[in-house]
């Protein structure tokens, strides 16, 4: 019988294909390594600029996968799934920190103007390669469950899963977070929105799976929230 050694001793081309083989692989290791540095610098500077919120991004990406898991999403859009939790608020690098960071009502320019950061993350995440499918995930998290949503109005399943995962996931966050012109809200009363916006915002289906989840973590949501849980509940 022929080993593989043999077959390259006898076959200068193998050692050729092999070597090219390697090298591809090489390289495409290398290109993901570079997606992912990407990826972190993108979610360091969303830090910089105060624009995540009180949970750490990663756990937000971890719930979302968790989520992700439970409702059969495919195991080869599991990346995309991590990089839409990460980085679907990107676009919020394009809205002035006046309006962003403003202590108090906004007036309905100042409002429009932050409702354009889903498609100003679409723009930004579309540029990186292989990541068209969580472009369309950003583009599309806050859209309601019943057409009121923006920035197309979409309903129902007609908005992607992923997308109506993230806006869940976001929302619970952005409700238990210290904000600097607010003090979170406690576990309960967040949960308690988020299945009152059940059906006409946020798809029950999700919601019901999150729950137990964001059950489970609560506490180390509030430690990281700064908030005390014992105080909270
Ligand atoms: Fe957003």
């Amino acid at each position: 019988m022929r080993t593989a050694m043999s077959t390259s001793a006898a076959n200068p081309l193998f050692d050729s294909s092999a070597s090219l083989v390697l090298r591809v692989k090489e390289l495409e290791e290398q290109q993901a390594a570079l997606g992912n540095s990407l990826i972190c610098a993108f979610n360091q500077l969303l830090d910089l600029k105060d624009i995540n919120t009180g949970v750490h991004s990663t756990r937000l990406a971890e719930w979302s996968l968790r989520v992700a898991r439970k409702l059969n999403i495919a195991e080869e859009h599991l990346y995309q799934v991590e990089v839409a939790a990460l980085l679907h608020d990107v676009g919020k690098i394009g809205v002035p920190d006046a309006i962003l960071k403003k202590n108090g009502p906004l007036t309905a320019e100042e409002r429009a103007i932050i409702n354009r950061h889903p498609e100003y993350s679409w723009s930004i995440l579309r540029l990186f390669t292989g990541l068209q499918e969580a472009s369309l995930y950003a583009l599309h998290h806050h859209e309601n469950i019943d057409g009121t949503g923006y920035p197309a109005g979409l309903k129902g399943h007609d908005i992607p899963l992923v997308s109506r995962i993230v806006a869940v996931i976001d929302a619970y966050d952005a409700m238990v977070s210290n904000r600097c012109y607010r003090k979170g809200l406690p576990h309960g009363e967040a949960i308690r929105r988020l299945v009152q916006s059940s059906g006409t915002q946020f798809d029950p289906e999700v919601v019901q799976i999150f729950i137990p989840i964001a059950e489970q973590e609560a506490s180390d949501v509030f430690a990281a929230a700064g908030t005390s849980r014992s105080a909270a509940l």
